[in-house]
């Protein structure tokens, strides 16, 4: 008997939609293809719908969606919504309440992608970066004292639990297992940050020894980014917390080729996970179909992946080379020598001839 997978389908803001529907086309080819079956269920959240009828994400709906296999997410992000409303209360709300404790993402640069690092390659840029998800500066702990005087104080905690820390770690250490290189680096800033990092430290010493395989090694963040731009090829997997996860991986998504093909993985290794390309609503490209959908067939792909498809997976991974290698000028949005729609058609074509 071949399963069904139930896949949510929240397409969002701005740019979401497009990029959705051409994850979709590929997923559907790939399917028929490799011989999967699957259902969607489709959602209408985000920030339209939030500025009808004030509602962000219902808990029904988080209810609904744990229960899913996945939820394939577009873009959140409203150019007439204050910030904070819809990114706490629909994408934190998802990664909290799902307890999507692992954001994973990939830093891969594809043969034919141009990167800003001189003289590096697909060779050098080739890295996971395992971001903890549901801890740290973005746990919401703190407050105001004395608002809107000028003794005011704001305090933002972060939060590290010793679970919260060993999860995310071992998560990091198993995907270090399934590469060539094995080597897991730390990002942290034991200098500084002496409670928070000393804990990761430890844990992170501890879990050490169940994998002697795993060759590990510590990098400051501040280190870290300069690394990535100076020396990229040295990691294979770091692992870090929430903030510092955040902002390794969108100097990431630059070196591997931008926006346009950088996805990422929310997932509970043991329950539900939600995909999504990092880049946003992109009001400005909105309806031109200029948008590169490429980042969110690669969210699509990491689904696949995470589904249990590995053949799938592997497969759109193949096309989308192609597509990268024989088809598209650029990565970047009006810049593709195509549209946003011909260039999932590509990418589909490409996978039904493989
Ligand atoms: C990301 C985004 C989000 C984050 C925002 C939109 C809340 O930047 O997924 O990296 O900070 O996690
Ligand atoms: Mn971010």
């Amino acid at each position: 008997m071949t399963q069904t997978y139930k896949i949510g389908v929240l397409p969002g803001d701005g740019t979401g939609p497009e990029v959705i529907a051409e994850g979709l086309k590929v997923l559907n080819t790939a399917a028929r293809k490799t011989g999967f079956d699957y259902e969607l269920v489709h959602y209408d959240f985000g920030g339209e719908r939030y500025l009808k009828t004030g509602e962000t994400l219902p808990d029904s709906a988080v209810e609904e969606m744990r229960q899913l296999d996945a939820t394939y997410l577009g873009a959140i992000g409203h150019p007439e919504v204050k910030p904070g409303v819809l990114e706490k209360n629909i994408l934190l709300k998802l990664r909290f309440s799902l307890d999507l404790y692992i954001n994973l993402r990939p830093i891969k640069l594809y043969p034919g992608v141009q990167t800003p690092l001189k003289d590096k390659g697909p060779v050098e840029i080739d890295f996971d970066v395992v971001r903890e998800n549901t801890e740290g500066l973005y746990a919401g702990a703190g407050g105001f004292l004395k608002k809107g005087t000028s003794d005011e104080i704001a305090i933002q905690e972060s939060v590290n639990t010793h679970k919260g820390v060993e999860r995310c770690l071992r998560f990091a250490f198993e995907r270090c297992r399934g590469r060539r290189r094995k080597k897991l680096t730390l990002c942290g800033k034991t200098n500084v940050l002496t409670y928070a990092f000393d804990l990761w430290q430890r844990v992170f010493n501890k879990l050490a020894a169940e994998y002697p395989d795993v060759e590990t090694d510590y990098a400051h963040v501040d280190a870290i980014c300069m690394w990535m731009v100076k020396n990229p090829e040295w990691f294979d997997v770091i692992v870090t917390d929430n903030m510092f996860g955040d902002i390794i991986t969108d100097l990431g998504a630059m070196i591997q080729g931008g926006m346009g093909i950088a996805a990422g993985g929310n997932i509970n290794p043991q329950g539900t996970a939600m995909f999504e390309p990092i880049g946003g609503s992109a009001p400005k490209y909105t309806g031109k179909n200029v948008i590169n959908p490429l980042a969110a067939i690669m969210a699509g792909q990491m689904m696949l992946s995470h589904l249990g498809q590995p053949v799938a997976a592997e497969l759109v991974e193949r096309a989308v080379m192609q597509t990268i290698e024989n088809d598209l000028q650029s990565m970047s949005a009006g810049k593709m020598g195509m549209g946003t729609t011909e260039v999932g058609d590509r990418v589909a074509a490409h996978l039904e001839d493989l």
